[in-house]
């Protein structure tokens, strides 16, 4: 046995039937005891591995988490006592020695993988919370991913390359973590949202094929799905399109998922951003929950209902929604107009002497044609609800978007794995106040090469070549070609209004550096805490880390953050104002 040491002769959990009559020496963690009188205990023996039954004659004294050897032989249990919901319950060990190696206070919470225990309970805690086996299991297959992430990067000749900490602001939006110079007092170094500007410089560097599992800090709000500190693996390649990308980084997933599930999904579809949006009504499209949007523009496009005029009239059918309550349909209205809709239009279907009927209050008005055509394009059954948002097209979409996904939710880590590539992103969001156009993912970002010569007279219609990876609804990862002619990205700092001056205040050691000789080069990062956490079946990724922050960013367990004593603030020149 591989995991034998000085100390032990093996695992608790891997013991069976084969091992009866075997002397043993197991080390771990009291996890139950019971002592039958004086002369019989019953210790169940906790390691990594699981958990195995001790029989020891005569009283000992031991209590819950004392850390002890037990030396024994591997035993039948007698007929009628076996465990089957212990993975070791058919054997036990007899005739035992135990050596107390470590006393343990009560612990806080029992080890096991029951979930009410308070979350801040349990970070307060955490050393005694990874001993449960929910914990050991989902740390054990975050390793299992990384590795097999980094098996597939290598197989692909990426070289890993270890990026600074230390690092300078990098225009990717997110709030950053500031590290004050005691050398420099007054100047500060920033933590890395991403290695993203380090990496595009590693490219002009000639690592053409470069990973890394990077380590990424951003001051931002705390969700189920943030950490201010989370995983990527990082990549970037030169001389490569989006579809080598693509290919690459599907590769490492689809290894990693493997290595997780046992099963390798299906190759990664694709779907351009438009499509996302129009089907889904958002670019994160949860593809488990099967009902999609569709176009009611054939039913209500020249139609003569107010509420039902507008640019664009977009579809849900709810299957087996036609039972929801009139103060239910209040609620998904409400809920609607919070989202950005004027109005919800919801019509109930039923059936009466084998024709459909639908129940609305828009019902009077529509015509037979308008009645018809929108139980056809919708394929509204009966029992069915179908509800519609007219207004411009992207508000139709992404509210009927949100409710589709508030109506279907189902926790992200369950049922099947749906991974989609979205692409074709648009090169800008928005436009802002100033009339500038906001970038939608970084200002290095590639335009797509049929819509560049449009970026000055009409930028929101400009699609970029960058893409995202969703799985479940969630954004796992992000990724574009990047600009590496000066004159692509001299006309989209132009159109995002940065001046000569202030790109070079910037950027400029990354510009300054194309300068001399910038690959073609495109790339991507994926969250391993996002993915971890889908593939243990879990819905915070901080179940998936081994030291989390809460939700408000503290951390229980050593109490970070904390003041600094008066003379290490005096040392970095840093006075506290306020508060
Ligand atoms: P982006 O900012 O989209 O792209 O981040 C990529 C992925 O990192 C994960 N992620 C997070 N995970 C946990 N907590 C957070 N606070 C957090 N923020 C981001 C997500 C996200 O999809 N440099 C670019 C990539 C590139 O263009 O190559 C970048 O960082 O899973």
């Amino acid at each position: 046995m591989t995991s034998a040491t000085s100390m032990r002769t093996g695992l608790c959990g891997e013991l069976g039937v084969d091992d009866v009559g075997t002397k043993v020496r197991l080390c771990g963690w009291v996890a139950r005891r019971r002592e039958h009188g004086e002369h019989l205990a019953f210790v169940d023996l906790r390691d990594r591995s699981g958990i195995v039954q001790c029989v020891v004659d005569g009283s000992v004294e031991l209590r819950n988490e004392y850390v002890v050897a037990v030396s024994g032989v591997v035993r039948r249990r007698p007929e009628g006592m076996e465990n089957p919901s212990l993975l070791t319950g058919e054997v036990e060990i007899g005739d035992c020695t135990v050596e107390v190696l470590a006393a343990a206070e009560p612990p806080p919470f029992h080890v096991e993988d029951r979930t009410d225990v308070d979350e801040a309970v349990r970070l307060r805690h955490r050393y005694v919370d990874l001993r449960r086996p929910r914990m050991q299991a989902n740390l054990r297959l975050r390793a299992a991913v990384v590795s097999a992430i980094r098996r597939a990067m290598e197989r692909e000749e990426f070289c890993e390359v270890e990026t600074p900490l230390l690092w300078s602001p990098t225009p990717e939006g997110a709030r950053e973590f500031a590290v004050p110079s005691r050398l420099h007092r007054g100047d500060f170094y920033v933590l890395p949202q991403s290695p993203q500007i380090a990496k595009q410089l590693l490219m002009v560097g000639g690592f053409d094929r470069y990973y890394q599992i990077a380590r990424c800090l951003r001051d931002e709000d705390l969700r189920a799905d943030r950490q201010f500190e989370f995983t990527q693996l990082d990549m970037e390649a030169s001389f490569v399109t989006q579809d080598d990308v693509l290919g690459f980084v599907s590769e490492a997933v689809l290894d990693a998922a493997q290595c997780a599930t046992g099963e390798r999904p299906p190759p990664i579809e694709r779907m351009t951003w438009a499509e996302a949006l129009d089907r889904y009504g958002t670019d994160k499209p949860d593809l488990r929950i099967e009902t999609e949007l569709v176009d009611l523009g054939e039913a209500f496009g020249s139609t003569e209902v107010r509420a039902l005029s507008a640019p664009s009239v977009k579809g849900l059918r709810i299957p087996g929604g036609g039972g929801t309550s009139r103060a239910g349909l209040d609620a998904l209205g409400e809920r609607a107009r919070a989202l950005g809709a004027k109005g919800l239009a919801w019509f109930r279907v039923a059936e009466s002497d084998g024709a459909t009927t639908l129940d609305s209050p828009l019902a009077r008005v529509l015509s037979d044609a308008e009645r018809d055509a929108l139980v056809r394009v919708s394929a509204a059954a009966p029992g069915d609800l179908v509800l519609a948002v007219a207004d411009d097209h992207r508000t139709a979409c992404t509210v009927l978007g949100q409710l589709r996904v508030e109506l279907g939710a189902r926790p992200v880590g369950e049922g099947p794995h749906r991974y989609v590539w979205v692409v074709e992103f648009p090169l800008f969001e928005t436009v802002s106040a100033d009339g500038h156009p906001v970038p939608a993912h970084h200002p290095f970002t590639m335009p797509h090469p049929e819509d560049i010569d449009r970026m000055e007279t009409d930028p929101l219609s400009v699609r970029s070549q960058a893409y995202d990876l969703v799985l479940n609804g969630w954004e796992l990862g992000s990724g574009s070609v990047r600009i590496h002619r000066a004159d692509i990205q001299a006309r989209v700092f132009k159109a995002l209004g940065i001046s000569d001056e202030d790109a070079e205040a910037r950027f400029g050691f990354l510009t300054g550096a194309f300068r001399f000789g910038a690959p073609p080069h495109a790339g991507f990062a994926f969250g391993i805490d996002r993915l971890v956490a889908v593939l243990a079946g879990e819905e915070s990724i901080r179940e998936v880390i081994a030291f989390p922050k809460t939700q408000s960013g503290a951390d229980p367990l050593t109490g970070a953050p904390k003041p600094l004593p008066a003379s290490s603030l005096a040392e970095l020149g840093i006075r506290i104002v306020g508060g």
